[in-house]
């Protein structure tokens, strides 16, 4: 039996597969990897430095330093999970902002900055157990994944979970302004040409609408130690 296994969490915007994902993985002590916040980071790197909105001749010339833009992931012991930094600087918090929820999504329609990406992701993967999540980690970044599970909850829902974390933070930002951004990146995300988001033939779904984290949790768990004895 192999233990190393890859598990792949894929879904609509603020399904909670970040939450199950870093639970999953110091549960089997596993390098756990969140894609959305490298796209988040990207966005971020592409506002402050002003390259959007982009255009023929920026997109040109973010091309030319994307590849020298350095993305990592350190370890914070205190959370229990890892950390993005963009040039060794952590901004983990700046790239949750609403204004970058509002761009992610159009830079992640971009074929080159996807590319770049999921060799990124591979190369952080390499013979390890990995716990990824994202919307193409399942079809795209790891389409031989041993388990892959596609997460989903109404639309309310998600913006009422999402809308809850911001309050905590002292974020202001409305419950309608929190919707609307998920709606259109669940569109952006599920119609764009490059790896939509969309559910892979061997995905199990989970509908999280009415199911707490803690059942969620207990589900998965039980696929793994009767699916890998893990
Ligand atoms: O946490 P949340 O569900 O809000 O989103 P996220 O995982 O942080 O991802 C932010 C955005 O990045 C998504 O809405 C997608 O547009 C993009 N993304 C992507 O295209 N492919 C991935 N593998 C992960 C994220």
């Amino acid at each position: 039996m192999n233990k190393n296994i890859i598990i792949a969490i894929d879904g609509f915007a603020s399904t909670g597969k970040s939450t199950l994902a870093k639970c999953l993985a110091n549960y089997l002590n596993y390098t756990y990897v969140d894609s959305g916040s490298m796209y988040r980071a990207i966005t971020y790197y592409a506002l402050v430095n002003n390259y959007l909105p982009f255009n023929n001749r920026n997109l040109k010339d973010f091309f030319k330093v994307l590849a020298d833009v350095k993305l990592n992931f350190i370890f914070n012991e205190n959370l229990g999970f890892s950390e993005i930094y963009l040039n060794n600087i952590n901004i983990e918090k700046e790239i949750r902002s609403i204004l970058v929820s509002n761009h992610v999504s159009s830079v992640a329609t971009i074929s080159f900055i996807r590319k770049h990406m999921v060799n990124l992701q591979k190369e952080m993967s390499l013979n390890k157990g990995v716990v990824m999540d994202g919307r193409d980690i399942g079809t795209v970044v790891f389409p031989n994944a041993e388990l892959k599970l596609f997460l989903n909850a109404s639309a309310e829902v998600r913006a009422e979970r999402r809308h809850s974390e911001y309050v905590k933070q002292g974020v202001k930002v409305n419950y309608e302004e929190v919707l609307n951004n998920l709606r259109s990146r669940d569109l952006d995300d599920s119609s764009r040409t490059d790896s939509p988001l969309i559910v892979a033939d061997d995905a199990i779904e989970i509908d999280n609408s009415f199911l707490s984290m803690e059942d969620q949790i207990f589900f998965v768990k039980k696929i793994l130690k009767d699916k890998f004895n893990l």
